[in-house]
């Protein structure tokens, strides 16, 4: 059992601390049934609200989402604003109940080139939901995997550190929490699609053909049963990490 370095509430065995999905399939939902494909990201927002339950019923501590990647900016132009409309939209409406529930919302992501009108939601949104401390939700917004890597990079010449792990995993975007435990695909794609590359080292991963709009709390305890199976070992030996071995004891006064 592990606990939570914001609450230091213990977490329940086999569901993970930290889950990371990368929210995908929308677009094939709405083809599906011959709608704009912003109406499958507007059916996003309703998987997003259900997982987000589903996680804090779950006791998962952290939860990040792949909302828009640096790449997605090359989608067609009503594409790229109908998305921007839909989380203005969503930051309106969700965030009185996000707060209510105890969720405290971090936007990781590179901030220029975002509206400043946006900006100024995003940032109010994270001061108004500062003090919970229940689950962090991270909805990561024109992030990339490389551009967290170089900014925070720059970050560390620009305050005369050496470039160690240690300083990066101190400095890159979800510095905050940690690296996730589970990071979890729908949509059918097994790629990371420039995601958390330096955070998903270790994580372990699950892809589903579920499309996102119609992933649902039954889908995601499939995901945490299948984690609950798996042999972290972090290149060590499997006798080394079982609790039970006398090795696993010896290594672990080391620790
Ligand atoms: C993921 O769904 C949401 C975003 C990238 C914003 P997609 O829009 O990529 O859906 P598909 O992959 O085309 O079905
Ligand atoms: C990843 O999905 C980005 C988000 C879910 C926000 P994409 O649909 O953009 O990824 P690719 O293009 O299939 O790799
Ligand atoms: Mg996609």
């Amino acid at each position: 059992m592990s606990s939570n370095p914001l609450t230091g509430a213990p977490n329940a065995v086999g569901v993970p601390r930290h889950v990371a999905i990368v929210m995908d399939g929308n677009g094939r939902w709405a083809k599906k049934r011959l709608l704009p494909r912003v109406a499958g990201h507007k059916q996003g927002v309703d998987a997003l609200r259900r997982t987000v339950r589903a996680c804090l019923e779950r006791h998962v501590q952290v939860l990040t989402v792949f909302a828009f990647s640096s790449e997605n900016w090359n989608r067609p132009p009503e594409e790229v604003s109908g998305l921007m409309d839909l989380l203005v939209l969503a930051l309106s409406r969700e965030v009185p109940k996000l707060d209510k529930s105890g969720v405290r919302l971090h936007f990781p992501g590179d901030s220029s080139g975002l509206s400043p009108r946006l900006l100024q939601g995003l940032r109010k949104a994270e001061q108004t939901t500062a003090h919970n401390d229940r689950m962090v939700l991270n909805v990561c917004f024109n992030y990339g995997g490389r551009w967290d890597i170089v900014n925070a990079a720059k970050q560390l010449l620009a305050q005369g550190r050496d470039i160690t792990e240690a300083g990066l995993c101190q400095t890159t975007a979800l510095a905050h929490v940690g690296d996730p435990d589970l990071l979890i695909r729908t949509g059918g794609e097994m790629r990371i699609s420039n995601f958390l590359l330096w955070q998903c080292a270790y994580s372990e991963l699950f892809f589903t053909p579920c499309l996102w709009p119609d992933f649902d709390a039954a889908e995601l305890d499939r995901a945490f049963q299948d984690y609950a199976g798996r042999e972290r070992r972090f290149g060590l030996t499997s006798e080394q990490v079982r609790p039970s071995s006398p090795v696993a004891a010896a290594s672990g006064s080391h620790a």
